[in-house]
């Protein structure tokens, strides 16, 4: 197939094509009949820097059928291969078609490594060190850029493989999680907490919640302030996985902590997303992955 957007493109570049095969053959063909007088020595009577003189002599027959092949063999190909303008050529051949049969042999290929995994648990696959080797090909190519190679995240990109889940770590949630994708939205909640010092007071309050460096008076103050978080990160702070809200008692911070950083995410809220899967891998690879990823943070694997 071809992009051109009107016909007149495609006889403009089939027909600067064959204007620059057949002007090569042309220009052949005339230096091949001209004649140059030569005088006695054989030189044309050129001279260039004092002494330098120009022979006479036929250009080498075998360079001549070298340019001949050359012409033959470009016609010969554009007749068969694509390349004059849209036509197609009389092989039919297409890139597109090479790469699909590629990807069909690769797919039969890969087929019975599959069907072997087609009966297996999500918690078979990931005891299964065949599977988890194709599993972590997967995820270097699919998920490290963001996970890290190692799957440890890094701010704002989960670490998958503490245990901790955002959206829960059953083999359901984290196939869910890989397939459709997941938005996290905290709003900006500044409004709803009140002074800026009401602010810092309930970060001081999050702080106390996992027992991390804080200031105890603030954090008294900022108790009640924390009804407005409730909603969301549950009265006790503990999360709500049907809503990807953090759990801020266990000391592990996917956006920083301290004050600095728990008053930004007051004021400012936070949009976080891990984008969906499932038009990019097919159904098998996707199975893979949430073994391996199963696997990170579940003893059983070898994958750990
Ligand atoms: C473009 C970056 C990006 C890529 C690529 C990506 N992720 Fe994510 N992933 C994220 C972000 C960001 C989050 C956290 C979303 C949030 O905070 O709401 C996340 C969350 C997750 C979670 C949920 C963790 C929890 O605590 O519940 C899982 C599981 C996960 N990703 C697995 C994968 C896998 C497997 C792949 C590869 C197929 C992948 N991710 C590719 C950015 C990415
Ligand atoms: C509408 C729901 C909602 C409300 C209300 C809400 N949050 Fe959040 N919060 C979230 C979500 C969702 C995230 C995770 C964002 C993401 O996907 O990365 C989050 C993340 C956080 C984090 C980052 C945790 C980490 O691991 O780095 C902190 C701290 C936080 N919230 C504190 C608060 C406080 C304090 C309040 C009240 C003033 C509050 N949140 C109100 C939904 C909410």
């Amino acid at each position: 197939m071809s992009d051109f957007t009107h016909n007149f493109w495609s006889i403009y570049v089939a027909g600067l094509t064959l204007a620059g095969i057949f002007g090569c053959a042309l220009l052949l063909w005339m230096t091949a009949r001209k004649k140059i007088d030569s005088s006695d020595d054989n030189t044309t009577g050129h001279v260039w820097d004092e002494d330098l003189m120009e022979m006479n002599n036929p250009m080498p027959r075998w360079w001549m059928w070298l340019f001949v092949i050359t012409i033959v063999f470009a016609l010969g190909y554009l007749a068969v291969y694509p390349g004059l303008g849209t036509f197609a050529g009389k092989f039919g051949w297409t890139q597109v078609n090479e790469y699909q049969d590629e990807m069909k042999k690769g797919e039969e290929q890969i087929a019975p490594v599959y069907a072997r995994f087609a009966a297996m648990t999500t918690e078979q696959l990931a005891g299964d060190a065949p599977a988890m080797a194709i599993g972590e090909r997967l995820f270097m190519n699919n998920c490290a850029q963001c996970h890290g190679s190692d799957a440890h995240g890094s701010k704002g990109f989960p670490n998958l493989t503490d245990g901790d889940w955002l959206y829960g770590g059953t083999p359901e949630q984290i196939s869910e999680t890989i397939h459709k994708g997941r938005v996290g939205v905290m709003p900006p909640m500044a409004d709803a907490v009140g002074s800026s010092d009401d602010v810092r007071n309930v970060a001081h309050y999050v702080l106390s919640l996992s027992a991390s460096p804080h200031d105890s008076v603030r954090a008294s103050l900022g108790k009640s302030k924390f009804v407005a978080c409730a909603a969301c990160h549950g009265m006790d702070g503990k999360g709500n996985q049907a809503l990807g809200a953090p759990n801020l008692t266990d000391d592990i911070w996917l956006h920083g902590w301290g004050e600095a950083a728990i008053t930004s995410m007051i004021n400012s809220g936070k949009t976080n997303q891990m984008p969906a899967q499932a038009d990019k891998l097919n159904e098998q690879q996707l199975r893979v992955l949430t073994a391996f990823v199963w696997g990170k943070s579940n003893q059983s694997s070898p994958a750990r």
